[in-house]
């Protein structure tokens, strides 16, 4: 099973918790957690793109970098791992995205993927002015369909003369184009959204459910499964969580009990409301503001010990149509940490993650400690 890392571009991860560690999002401490999980063979590393944050006492989400700047200088200090940078859409037309990817690409060295949101959030867009309205929620993944094939011309041909209700394009070129295959990554979970992945994507991301239930995202999994049934393409599933570890289960069910405690309602308030502007919305959007767990958005969360972390990290690849699982942490810097040296040598799913390539063997252990990675 493939591992990624959402690495926290946006102020203080995915815990919306006054108890939870409190940071601003900066090149440094990114690149010491990227850095991090290349060493211990994570396969790729994703930022998301966020442009307005929730508010409340921990700001949550107000601090933000941009996600393909991230990337291309993560791309220059690492030489293995995967990046995926995400593009909002609305805001970036398709020719400017396929000639910063084929950029990020050079710097990569083939390494680097996009991740496309059509966005759900109305104030991310409309605080600009460039939200198109309400209908909008309504014909996302058709903007987007057109988006992608503008991308696929260009990445394949260095060309496209695509004409459709969104974009015209008029013998747009450029050049130079990526050197190796560029991937897409789409995250939709609605109808519409698993469609689009199905006809396009190259791997669908979904949130995982509930907490240390690991194969309750299932559902997601066969939903995308049917969907590319009926376009004869593969697209692959993966899955978001959160890993909050410790010695004992107990102790690391005190940890998510105290984030739990210290939830900053304010923030979360916020994002009840923004989840319930698009009346129509039958995926995550809802998910994410639920009651049960929007601490941490609702995500799949799993808590317990090194032993039963890796115990439930091998259930979720055990789940059909599932190459992988991208990994969030209570605490980035530790979290990677622990997962690399504790974690994943139990997981049966990373036995081959955990052979050793030729160019590693013999090479110094990576120095961790804070400002070591600059
Ligand atoms: C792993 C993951 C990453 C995502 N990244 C972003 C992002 O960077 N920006 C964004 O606006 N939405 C992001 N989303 C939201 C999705 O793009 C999508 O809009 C959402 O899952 C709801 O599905 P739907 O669009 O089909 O309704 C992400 C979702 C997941 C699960």
């Amino acid at each position: 099973m493939k591992i990624g890392i959402f690495i926290p571009i946006g102020n203080n991860g995915w815990l919306i918790s006054e108890n939870a560690p409190q940071y601003k999002p900066t090149f440094e401490l990114n690149k010491q957690i990227t850095l991090a999980a290349e060493h211990y063979g994570f396969d790729f590393a994703l930022s998301m793109i966020k442009l307005r944050g929730f508010g409340g006492k921990t700001e949550f989400w107000d601090h933000n970098l941009e996600s393909f700047t991230l990337m291309a200088g993560l791309a220059a200090v690492t030489s293995r791992i995967q990046l995926f940078a995400t593009a909002a859409s609305l805001v970036l037309p398709p020719a400017i995205v396929a000639r910063m990817a084929a950029t990020v690409d050079s710097i990569a060295n083939g390494r680097f993927g996009v991740n496309l949101v059509t966005g759900w959030q109305r104030p991310e867009y409309s605080q600009m002015g460039l939200w198109p309205g309400d209908e909008f929620f309504g014909n996302r993944y058709e903007y987007l369909s057109e988006y992608i094939q503008v991308l696929r011309d260009l990445w394949a041909t260095g060309q496209s003369d695509f004409k459709g209700a969104h974009f015209q394009m008029d013998d747009c070129r450029v050049s130079p184009r990526p050197q190796a295959d560029m991937k897409v990554i789409c995250a939709g979970q609605s109808d519409a959204g698993m469609e689009f992945s199905a006809r396009h994507a190259d791997h669908n991301f979904c949130f995982g459910k509930g907490v240390n239930t690991p194969k309750a995202f299932a559902p997601a999994a066969q939903k995308l499964i049917e969907a590319s049934r009926l376009t004869g393409r593969h697209v692959s599933t993966f899955v978001l969580m959160m890993v909050i570890a410790d010695e004992t289960d107990e102790a690391a069910r005190a940890k998510w009990e105290h984030y739990k405690a210290g939830v900053d309602e304010e923030a979360v308030a916020w994002l009840g409301v923004q989840g319930a502007v698009d009346k129509k919305a039958d995926s995550n959007v809802r998910q994410m503001a639920d009651p049960t767990s929007a601490v941490n958005i609702n995500m799949g969360t799993l808590v317990g010990s090194y032993e039963s972390i890796a115990r439930m990290l091998d259930e979720v690849a055990e789940v059909e149509g599932t190459e992988g699982v991208l990994l969030t942490f209570d605490h980035f810097v530790e979290g990677v940490e622990a997962f690399g040296q504790r974690i994943q040598p139990l997981m049966k799913s990373r036995l081959d993650a955990l052979t050793p390539v030729p160019s590693q063997v013999g090479q110094p252990a990576l120095d961790l400690s804070v400002g070591a990675a600059s």
